[in-house]
């Protein structure tokens, strides 16, 4: 039974017996229910130990297309959840904690991105995957880090576009395609706030370091960038350099897999400007536990439910992507 403290609290609050082998348990369980764990690389590294699948935000949707699971537990945000829950109607998909959001998802509300389509018709309307289900229902085209330079660039080059609702990776895409972009005014509180002066010394102290930038990052931190690219390109790029030593500018969640990997490479996170978060972790990534997963997983709580109205539109677009993304081999 579902308690009303959980519903309220968004997770399942039970305590768990310190004396169980979680990783056995859940494993166990996940067989019992033909359930799989999908891990974002910005996942805690015990999470990401036990996850069927690690991967960016396009790959976690490719990979749940292609499931034949009967639930998923999505071990990342919501919207990659909710993301899940529309490509598969018919399957469970659980998060072990509710609140885990995203700042960049909040900075794009449905009424107000309707209000500025509105505003401007004839435009075609991209959005980064990191939005709610109901500004995916508003989009022609979703993208990912991993796509969005080649979806802009497989439009026709008079295509008028609407970008959200990253202004960084929007600013981004407009200056390497030169196309005509209006680009929303958003942000991920997290990339926002890696340190231009601290990487600027690091690079003093490391100057053999290639540094490796998500395109979440301003454009200051960005232009010191060896490598542009989402959490999968930045991976591969350090598997398959001739370097030794890297200077990460992304949520440090990706140097678990970076350091598996490349165990004999380097690997530096690269400092925030806020002192009481050294290297800049998602706070709403950090929310899943794996005591919460393996409650999540025990009683099918918290369950991701979409309006079948907003669904049934927003899986065009994220069809769009994958259509694109498998015709382009990303
Ligand atoms: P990726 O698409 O690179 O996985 O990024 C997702 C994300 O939330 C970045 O902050
Ligand atoms: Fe959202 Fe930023 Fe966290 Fe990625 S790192 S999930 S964009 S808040």
């Amino acid at each position: 039974m579902i308690k009303q403290e959980w519903i309220k609290k968004g997770f399942v609050d039970e305590p768990v017996d310190s004396s169980l082998d979680l990783k056995k348990e859940i494993k166990r369980l996940c067989k019992e229910k033909n359930a799989v764990i999908l891990a974002h690389y910005y996942q805690p590294d015990d999470i990401q130990e036990i996850a069927d699948f690690i991967g960016d935000s396009l790959a976690l949707a490719q990979w749940a297309t292609k499931s034949d699971a009967d639930m998923f537990i999505m071990c990342g945000v919501h919207f990659m959840a909710e993301t899940a829950k529309v490509l598969c109607p018919e399957k469970k998909v659980i998060i072990p904690d509710i609140n885990a959001g995203c700042s960049l998802a909040d900075s794009c509300q449905a009424e107000k991105l309707k209000a500025f389509i509105d505003q401007h018709p004839g435009y075609t309307v991209l959005s980064y995957a990191n939005t709610t289900a109901a500004v995916k229902a508003l989009t022609d085209i979703i993208v990912t880090s991993s796509n969005a330079r080649q979806i802009v660039e497989s439009l026709p080059a008079d295509e008028k576009i609407i970008f959200g609702p990253d202004r960084n990776l929007g600013n981004y895409i407009k200056t390497v395609t030169g196309r005509d972009m209006l680009i929303w005014d958003g942000a991920c509180h997290v990339h926002e706030k890696f340190s231009l002066e601290k990487i600027t010394e690091l690079k003093k102290q490391y100057p053999d370091a290639d540094i490796l930038v998500h395109p979440e990052c301003k454009s200051t931190i960005v232009n010191l960038a060896d490598v542009v690219g989402s959490t999968a390109a930045l991976l591969k790029h350090a598997v398959k350099s001739g370097k030794k030593r890297f200077i990460v500018v992304t949520e440090p969640g990706i140097l678990y897999e970076m350091r598996k990997q490349c165990p004999d490479k380097e690997f530096i996170p690269a400092p925030s400007e806020d002192v009481s978060n050294v290297c800049n972790e998602c706070n709403y990534m950090r929310l899943n536990t794996m005591e919460k997963l393996y409650n999540s997983i025990r009683y099918e709580y918290p369950l991701i439910e979409v309006d079948s109205d907003i669904a049934r539109q927003a899986v065009k677009p994220i069809n769009r992507m994958l259509e694109i993304s498998a015709r382009l081999g990303l």
